[in-house]
């Protein structure tokens, strides 16, 4: 289903069955935050949001972190086995901030193969941090084909398509205030 064209998309009738509404959503964000603000206390951090998927997730866990936060975003493009059989990611929108000495918590919206994630971990740790933690909105740890550490996860959920709270298909659904997964008719 990802990567279908939009007009592909237009022809196929789909629908929306809800996996985590949002009061599970915004309860999970809140005890997240706790969780995060007591683990950093008062130390300054950097939340690098993974665009585009993570930007509501981002908005409402930056808002219950309060204190010393600092933000800024990445985007990466990944080709999947269908374009390239080596799996590349590649950055698509870099860093503004230097982050030497930084303590990163990068902020995704779902692991799936792991691939991103590895790649992101990678590359950011080279420019040496202070420390680097992620947290996950979603994980489906039956779709892990590369092997990564996540911190702080939200919801393991199946190995389905899902959509809202950032996350489209085809650019669509990411206004949804809950997670549903998206099948066709
Ligand atoms: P990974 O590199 O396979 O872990 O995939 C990570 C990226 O794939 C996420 O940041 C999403 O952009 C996208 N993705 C994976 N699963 C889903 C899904 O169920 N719905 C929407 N996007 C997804």
């Amino acid at each position: 289903m990802p990567g279908e064209s939009m007009q592909q998309c237009a022809r196929m009738p789909e629908s929306l069955e809800t996996l985590i509404s949002q009061a599970d959503l915004q309860d999970r964000i809140e005890s997240l935050a706790e969780e995060i603000r007591r683990d950093y206390g008062d130390q300054q951090m950097l939340l690098v949001g993974v665009l585009k998927g993570s930007y509501l997730f981002l908005a409402d866990l930056s808002r219950r972190l309060g204190g010393n936060v600092a933000i800024d975003f990445v985007q990466t493009s990944s080709y999947g086995a269908e374009k390239s059989s080596s799996g590349v990611v590649q950055i698509r929108k870099d860093l503004d901030i230097n982050i030497e000495g930084q303590n990163v918590l990068l902020v995704e919206d779902i692991v799936d193969t792991g691939l991103t994630l590895t790649h992101l971990r990678e590359l950011l740790s080279v420019r040496k941090p202070n420390s680097l933690k992620v947290v996950s909105l979603l994980s489906k740890p039956e779709a892990r084909v590369h092997q990564t550490q996540i911190e702080y996860v939200g919801f393991e959920i199946p190995n389905a398509f899902v959509v809202g709270y950032g996350l489209d298909y085809s650019e669509r659904y990411r206004n949804l205030p809950y997670i549903a997964i998206l099948r066709p008719e």
